[in-house]
């Protein structure tokens, strides 16, 4: 082929070639390709060498014509498919600052962690510590200890789920005062909150496992008096205003005499209402002096000392504070339900 003739063949070849070219790094191949020291026009170079001397010149302005031709149409395109993707990364990456922002959630306290927080506040401002006691526990903290004999019809109270014959998962936080007896020396006063679990049909009154702050005062000469006053107190400080109490005798193994108190209703201040099913009170918990038995059991001078305990359920108390109507919506976490409490 004649070197005219080759000269054609490569300019047609690239110009195909291009044609096809459809991203910048294309071109840079294409540039090495036929502009690279390997390249074709290098090789047509070459072939100068074996032309006459007369045609030399004439060939060779025609492969540097080519090569111009070649370097300006890679240095256009070039430029316009490069421009092309950086516009395109760009429209990828357009962020439209007009949107409104991503709404975005902010954790917050469960109600039942905000109640029993808010009671434990109360309880420490009055001078409780805080003790725990063990969600699984041995039958004789949770019932012996606590004056229940094994075939004490009282058990039947409180519906058990038994891991075995000793153990059991703790029925109330009770089950720390012995723990707590047997550990420190009188004066004592501490308030013990935590988990308990009970085998009870689940509805809106009851659930398997609910929350309860226990506090027991324990010095010689402790009277129902100090119970009354730290109870009312303690009203005062959660519910924030002032609060009417009443006491009612019950039985619970571990308190003699036991009582149940009542607090005037929050919501109908006491006229009747929905809430507290026109009764005008409402039940809160219960409570007691502490049975020279227990004491015993915990190590006590049932002679030289006395001691009044109680027990408030957390998730009553919300129910109460928040006219919240069934317990099972603090374990079922929808989100409508738990957003209203900030407390
Ligand atoms: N442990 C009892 C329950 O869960 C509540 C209770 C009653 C606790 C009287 C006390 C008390 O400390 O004195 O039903």
């Amino acid at each position: 082929m004649t070197l005219d003739a080759q000269i054609t063949v490569i300019r047609n070849k690239f110009l195909q070639e291009l044609k096809l070219a459809k991203t910048s790094k294309h071109i840079e191949r294409l540039k090495v390709n036929y502009l690279g020291k390997k390249g074709s026009l290098q090789a047509l170079m070459q072939l100068l060498k074996d032309a006459t001397k007369e045609d030399r010149p004439f060939f060779g302005k025609q492969i540097n014509d080519l090569k111009f031709e070649i370097s300006s149409h890679l240095e256009n395109s070039f430029k316009r498919l490069a421009l092309e993707e950086e516009t395109l990364k760009l429209e990828n990456e357009y962020i439209d600052v007009t949107l409104p922002g991503r709404k975005h959630f902010w954790g917050r306290y469960h109600i039942v962690t905000l109640t029993m927080n808010k009671m434990i506040d109360a309880f420490v401002s009055m001078g409780f510590s805080v003790e725990t006691g063990p969600d699984i526990d041995s039958d004789f903290y949770n019932f012996e200890g606590l004056n229940f004999a094994k075939d004490h019809p009282a058990r039947d109270m409180q519906d058990t789920f038994y891991i075995s014959e000793d153990l059991l998962l703790r029925t109330h936080t009770s089950n720390v005062q012995v723990r707590v007896m047997e550990n420190f020396k009188p004066p004592i006063r501490c308030i013990a909150p935590g988990k308990c679990f009970r085998n009870e049909t689940i509805s809106s009154r009851s659930h398997v496992f609910f929350n309860q702050v226990e506090l027991f005062y324990i010095d010689e000469n402790v009277s129902f008096a100090d119970l009354f006053a730290t109870i009312d107190q303690f009203f005062v400080k959660f519910f924030e205003k002032p609060i009417e109490t009443r006491f009612r005798p019950s039985y619970f193994p571990f308190v003699e005499p036991g009582m149940e108190c009542d607090i005037k209703c929050i919501l109908c201040s006491g006229q009747g209402c929905s809430l507290c099913k026109n009764t005008g009170w409402l039940e809160v918990f219960g409570a007691g002096m502490i049975h020279p038995n227990v004491l015993k059991a915990g190590g006590i001078d049932s002679e030289k000392y006395s001691g009044y305990a109680a027990g408030i359920g957390v998730e009553r108390l919300a129910m109460l504070m928040h006219q919240i109507n069934d317990i099972r919506l603090f374990t079922e976490n929808d989100m409508r339900f738990l957003e209203q409490f900030d407390l």
